[in-house]
């Protein structure tokens, strides 16, 4: 790779020339070379949000910033600390970063940082540390006190991060270091914050933008445990649009910065939780204070964290937590479609043989409309039959009451939750077969009734529910998971929901909003 040189301007600020030099990185390197490294430079106006949270009057700060690329966020702290904090005198930086072809422009930014910092009478030193993070660090996640090279944990009083993102294989390294923080596959970014939970100082603060991911779901729950066991939420800021320039891959993921302390540091019990659609608002974030076990409860055993942006999810919010029951209270169970279509093929039919072959009918997440089954439907490779033979018999369930819901919403639904009830009598079988992409609500033991199965897909299927569920949710899944912790208002209202759908049998989603709306009020008010 050629070299790139670049000056700095006139009084130019050291986040600005940072940035500069990563735009003219970022054009030099490939998509793949980015890929690999899970490499996204942070815009300019980011980092000064990012580095607005500071908040210390300390003489001396230790400041680590992981994944640094070229250096910008570990400039726009720089300059706010030396701008804000007029007591500082020394700081220190240790900065971690995997891609050696950067590092000559981590040095070109580091050299100007340290500059402006000694023209404001503050000695910074800097090491630029060429290894990787998790690995360097991995004795963090043991307890090596025991050992014979016992070392000591460095510990940093601020850590600033857009940490790479990007799934890890169950074998790679770094996965199998911080095996104590997940079950199943670990996302790398995760990695960075726990491990920074740990290097944090006691009344340390971290300051970290990721993909929102981590908030909610079962692959991220003993992650959730370790990580807000060590730090308590002051700040956490949404980007609502998943499609704004800020997307780094442009998955279907919202984007989130939190700014927090470890759990020994007094905060108050309060945290901010402020959003913008994108970067061009950012100035201009709304913000609410939540007392901090709203936002997230500690004593739950999920920890899920709900980030309400308006005065309607607020109040949506407020009537979900007067709720004491969930679907387990009803005696239901959520599960996941068993029916692995790449590990069933020698099973899958796509045509009706009336012979001495049985067949089941088989449900696929394109099957399930709001509020409707639509069955069959014709497209290849999504055979809508499955064999009734021995070896497919246990992937079967009995044709019985059940709710079906997508586990995936696309960029055309309206809603997230994509519900709908299945009638038994919609199909003579004795069996029938859930694809593995569909989530079902059953009751076991027992069996759903007309009134509840259409009402529960109704409250599903209802805007107050989409809202509830986007205040924990800001990806695309729709995890067995989060389902079951979802509170629910009384069976009664359930099945009062559904009779009155059956009765009118009108399954449009204007009279399901209607009709929920209206009970649900009326519940409140009772
Ligand atoms: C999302 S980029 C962010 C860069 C910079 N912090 C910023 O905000 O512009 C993540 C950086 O981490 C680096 N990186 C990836 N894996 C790493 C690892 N295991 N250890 C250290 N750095 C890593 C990448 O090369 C990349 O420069």
């Amino acid at each position: 790779m050629e070299s790139i040189h670049l000056k700095p301007k006139n009084d130019e600020s050291p986040s600005s020339f940072s940035k500069r030099l990563g735009e003219l990185y970022a054009d030099s390197v490939s998509k793949d070379h980015k890929k690999k490294n899970g490499q996204f430079f942070t815009p300019l106006e980011i980092a000064h949000f990012m580095a607005a949270y500071f908040n210390s009057n300390r003489k001396e700060l230790k400041i680590l910033d992981p994944g640094t690329g070229v250096g910008i966020l570990s400039c726009a702290l720089v300059e706010k600390i030396i701008a804000n904090n007029k007591l500082v005198r020394k700081i220190e930086l240790v900065v971690y970063e995997i891609d050696k072809d950067v590092i000559p422009l981590t040095i070109q930014s580091l050299e100007y940082l340290l500059k402006f910092a000694a023209k404001n009478e503050v000695v910074l030193t800097y090491e630029i540390r060429q290894h990787d993070f998790i690995l360097h660090n991995a004795h963090c996640f043991r307890d090596t006190s025991g050992d014979l090279f016992y070392k000591e944990t460095e510990v940093f009083d601020i850590i600033i991060s857009n940490p790479p993102y990007f799934k890890l294989a169950k074998t790679d390294l770094r996965a199998v270091a911080a095996s104590t923080v997940y079950s199943g596959h670990a996302n790398i970014y995760s990695i960075f914050m726990a491990l920074s939970a740990i290097l944090l100082k006691n009344d340390g603060q971290l300051i970290f933008i990721t993909p929102r991911s981590y908030a909610s779901g079962g692959y991220f729950k003993v992650f959730r445990s370790f990580f807000f066991k060590k730090i308590q939420l002051k700040n956490v800021h949404l980007f609502v649009s998943r499609k704004d320039t800020f997307s780094r891959d442009k998955v279907l993921q919202e984007t989130v910065i939190i700014n927090g302390f470890k759990q020994d540091y007094n905060l108050g019990n309060q945290t901010e939780i402020s959003s913008s659609s994108g970067i061009v608002d950012i100035e201009n974030a709304r913000k609410r204070t939540y007392s901090s076990d709203r936002v997230l409860d500690l004593n739950t055993d999920e920890k899920i964290m709900y980030l309400p942006t308006s005065d309607y999810e607020e109040h949506v919010l407020s009537v979900f937590r007067t709720w004491r029951n969930k679907f387990i209270n009803y005696g239901v169970k959520v599960s996941t479609g068993p029916v692995v279509a790449f590990r069933s093929k020698e099973y899958l039919r796509s045509e009706y043989q009336n012979s001495n072959v049985y067949l089941a009918p088989l449900y696929w997440l394109h099957n399930i409309k709001p509020m409707e089954i639509e069955w069959p439907i014709v497209k290849p490779k999504k055979e809508q039959y499955i064999n009734i033979e021995p070896l497919a018999k246990p992937l079967l369930v009995p044709n019985k009451n059940y709710v079906l819901l997508r586990r995936f919403s696309s960029k055309d639904d309206k809603n997230r939750l994509v519900a709908a009830p299945y009638l038994q009598y919609y199909k003579k079988a004795e069996l029938i077969g859930l694809e593995n992409k569909v989530n079902y609500i059953y009751r076991p033991g027992g069996e759903l009734s007309n009134e509840e199965t259409v009402g529960i897909a109704a409250l599903l299927s209802s805007t107050i529910y989409d809202t509830y569920f986007r205040i924990f949710n800001g990806n695309v899944n729709v995890s067995a998971t989060e389902l079951k912790e979802m509170t629910l208002p009384d069976l009664e209202v359930i099945k009062n929901i559904g009779s009155i759908i059956l009765e009118n049998n009108n399954f449009t989603i204007d009279f399901i909003n209607e009709l929920v709306n209206n009970q649900i009020e009326l519940e409140l008010t009772e």
